[in-house]
């Protein structure tokens, strides 16, 4: 749906030229939620903003739903821009429109006829659960519903892509579950494509299929979150599961398993010691929901040398468990 092939932005900043986008690939499939995690001046806003060329890129392609946007002509570009719908973590309401206003500006940019903007827009508002609110403004209303407001908006033109930037980042953890939640119905409802950045883990922990983390204007990995939680040195495994400095002891095998799903309710631990009659210790871990899925990432010590532990590291591979060992 959105391919992102080799990307370069550059900058040409008082201080200097800044590459914001240094070879920036990333696809993201139709009916997919890509989540692209980085720190702030990672280059995630200006990739944001050239998939819908509100900041054009120096160089690489850009396709969007078959269209190739670099090489469309401005008007083309233009109607093409609001079949993608952008939301923003300032939501970017006109606080001189009430809530159905708001939503009904976006309409009438459309050109769809005033009656039926009424009856849309009342869908727009059920849809983001503000049937209540349409006559309010929007100094009156929570973060959580300007939120709200941001996506019936977005939504107006029928897109079938719509892009989050840091749409919960100004929200409290509890809002921006139910912000989470509403982006994953109409993900799974119409089949929404979302590109979403984010500063949080825990965003890309509750919704996303897919991950990238960009750091200095490149993507330093990606793939489907669930495979990426498996992959040994993974980024977004070490931080989803922060686990405690390994200081090796001596002697000792330090193991970080990570099971998903079904293994995690398999007791590797005590069959392992058991069936080896060794000691093995816990230095840390958690378990969380990532998606509907349950992961479970747990920093374990055993006795004696890697080379030692061959069998045991053996016997966790075959129960399907995924294994770093530290070195
Ligand atoms: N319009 C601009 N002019 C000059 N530099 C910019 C501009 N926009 C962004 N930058 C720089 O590009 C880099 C990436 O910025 P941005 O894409 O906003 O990152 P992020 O959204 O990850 O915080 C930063 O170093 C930022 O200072
Ligand atoms: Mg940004």
């Amino acid at each position: 749906m959105i391919q992102i092939e080799n990307v370069r932005k550059v900058y040409r900043a008082r201080g200097g030229p800044v590459t914001a986008l240094d070879d920036v690939s990333l696809h993201v499939a139709r009916g997919e939620i890509s989540g692209v995690i980085g720190r702030s001046g990672a280059g995630k806003s200006t990739l944001l903003r050239s998939v819908n060329v509100l900041e054009r890129p120096d160089s690489g392609r850009i396709v969007v739903g078959g269209d190739d946007m670099l090489a469309l002509p401005e008007a083309a570009l233009r109607a093409k821009r609001q079949r993608i719908g952008v939301i923003h973590q300032h939501f970017g309401l006109l606080s001189s429109r009430d809530v159905a206003g708001n939503v009904a500006f976006a309409l009438e940019v459309t050109g769809l006829p005033r009656a039926e903007r009424k009856a849309r827009v009342a869908e727009l508002l059920e849809l983001v659960g503000l049937s209540g609110q349409a006559k309010q403004y929007p100094a009156q209303l929570s973060g959580g519903q300007k939120q709200r407001v941001g996506i019936a908006r977005a939504l107006a033109a029928q897109p079938d892509v719509l892009l989050s930037d840091e749409a919960t980042s100004a929200l409290d953890p509890e809002t921006t579950r139910s912000i989470l939640e509403l982006l994953r119905r109409l993900n799974s409802d119409f089949g929404l494509t979302i590109l979403l950045i984010t500063h949080e883990m825990e965003v890309v922990k509750r919704i996303c299929d897919s991950a990238a983390i960009m750091r200095d204007g490149k993507i330093v990995e990606a793939g489907g979150v669930r495979e990426l939680l498996v992959r040994p040195g993974s980024e977004l495994a070490r931080g989803l599961f922060p686990l405690p400095p390994a200081a090796p002891r001596p002697d000792t095998t330090v193991v970080d398993v990570t099971f998903v799903g079904e293994d995690a309710a398999t007791p590797f631990i005590s069959t392992l010691a058991r069936t080896y009659s060794i000691d093995v210790n816990v230095l840390g871990g958690a378990i969380e929901e990532v998606g509907d899925t349950r992961v479970g990432r747990l920093r374990i010590e055993l006795p004696g040398s890697p080379e030692l532990n061959a069998p045991q590291i053996a016997h966790l591979r075959e129960h399907g468990l995924s294994l770093e060992i530290a070195a």
